[in-house]
């Protein structure tokens, strides 16, 4: 390696240095701690791998030298997309809730420094058990609110309205722990079409519940994944606090959709390809530099795509497969991708079939960093990124909060 590369490197490590530790960072790119040491003395030479991590591991936007020390805590926490935001601008995790086994494998391989213990069922945690935080992180299920829940009131005592109209919902759970343990904020996020669920009444239960039983000040904005991405993704995040202060969702500073191209996120096939030590060759060959043939439809599966979709047409429908090429923003990723694809298939020419993204593609499509260990199935993987939320988008409302999360960056609003 040459002198510029080794100083390139050393920056890159002063850099990712100012908001992880040389612990964090020996982990994530699995060498021992006196190694990342050695290389900052610059005592050895890092290997190539080590200055692509590293770039990866650069915060997606400056991350201020000033910690928030703010807790908070990670509910549906799926893979842990929200938590990365609140982590990036200084926000330590104290208690985390899913229930899914294969999520609960790829969040303990990502984030394995937790000192506090992993929660399944959040509907059997008593709220009272729930450690005080400052900041309440939720991407809970929608699901309709049913009248049904009147007749369990009683039974479970609740003096709160909302538990009439929550009850037995998930949304229900997030409304008893925000009530119990009144942290400063929250962030939900949820699909757009929360907003026309049911006819709009999921929403307003939502709202109602939030603003007028919990006394909080609620903001809402729904922001495509698409400007950080090249993924159509559009998503509503409502973000609440408890005290009235000046959050503006206007103030959020998006960069122009389309900007990132598929082809700055799909296994490169020029030889620039990195090598990633936790994946090997799992998802991409770098001796042929080619994405592995088992990602290539059947024709089997191709032609049955086309006749579906064909069928669809001549209905006039517009269900069908979403081709990319390397210049496209895709269709949105969804937890059923695992099944056919159909919603994101790359062109591959040359009479060739088309194929899925791999994992790490989807990775990269949902703003999750090449350092992000995927140790699931195929399938399980496929489904945790579906589910997931593109991280960029989630880092900007995180930094948008941030001043609004600490006792002396609060200026009060006249009420
Ligand atoms: C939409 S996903 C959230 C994904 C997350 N935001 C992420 O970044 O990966 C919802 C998650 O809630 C989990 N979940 C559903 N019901 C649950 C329950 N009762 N207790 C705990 N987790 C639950 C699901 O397994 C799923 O992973």
């Amino acid at each position: 390696m040459n002198a510029p590369e080794l100083f390139d490197i050393k920056a890159l490590l002063f850099q990712v240095r100012k908001s992880k530790s040389q612990t964090d960072i020996a982990r994530l790119l699995d060498v021992d701690v006196r190694t990342i040491r050695r290389w900052e003395t610059g005592e050895t030479e890092p290997p190539a791998f080590a200055s692509h991590a590293l770039k990866d591991l650069l915060p997606p936007i400056f991350v201020s030298s000033v910690k928030s020390e703010f807790k908070f805590i990670d509910l549906f926490a799926g893979i842990g997309g929200i938590r990365q935001a609140f982590e990036s601008i200084g926000g330590e995790c104290v208690f985390t809730s899913e229930w899914d086994s294969y999520a609960q494998k790829t969040y303990a391989e990502n984030y394995n420094s937790d000192s506090h213990e992993f929660n399944g069922d959040i509907t059997e945690v008593d709220a009272k058990d729930v450690p005080d935080h400052d900041v309440l992180l939720a991407g809970f299920p929608c699901q309709p609110f049913s009248i049904a829940g009147v007749s369990k009131k009683n039974a479970l005592g609740k003096a709160h309205g909302f538990a009439d109209a929550t009850q037995g919902t998930l949304f229900f759970d997030v409304a008893r722990i925000i009530d119990e343990k009144r942290p400063r904020a929250f962030l939900l996020e949820n699909v757009k079409n929360l907003l026309s669920h049911d006819k709009g009444r999921t929403f307003d239960v939502i709202c109602k519940t939030l603003k007028e039983e919990l006394g909080y000040h609620i903001h809402y904005k729904v922001i495509d994944g698409a400007h950080f991405t090249p993924q159509h993704r559009e998503r509503i995040l409502i973000v609440g606090f408890r005290d009235s202060v000046a959050f503006d969702w206007n103030a959020i500073a998006l960069p122009a959709k389309g900007e990132i191209k598929l082809k700055d996120i799909l296994h490169k096939t020029d030889g620039s390809e990195p090598y990633l030590p936790w994946d090997g060759d799992r998802f991409f060959d770098h001796a042929s530099r080619e994405v592995l043939s088992k990602y290539t439809l059947s024709s089997k599966l191709w032609i049955y795509l086309q006749g579906y979709a064909e069928k669809h047409r001549v209905k006039g429908n517009g269900f069908g497969f979403g081709l990319v090429g390397p210049d496209s923003v895709t269709r949105t990723l969804s937890a059923r991708y695992y099944k056919d694809g159909s919603e994101i298939l790359v062109s591959q020419g040359d009479g060739k079939n088309p194929r899925r993204l791999t994992p790490r593609e989807c990775a990269r499509i949902m703003g999750f960093s090449d350092t992000f260990r995927i140790t699931v199935s195929d399938t399980r993987a496929y489904k945790q990124f579906g589910n997931s939320v593109v991280v960029n988008v989630m880092v900007h409302a995180a930094r948008l909060m941030q001043q609004f999360l600490r006792d002396d960056m609060q200026p009060e609003l006249p009420l």
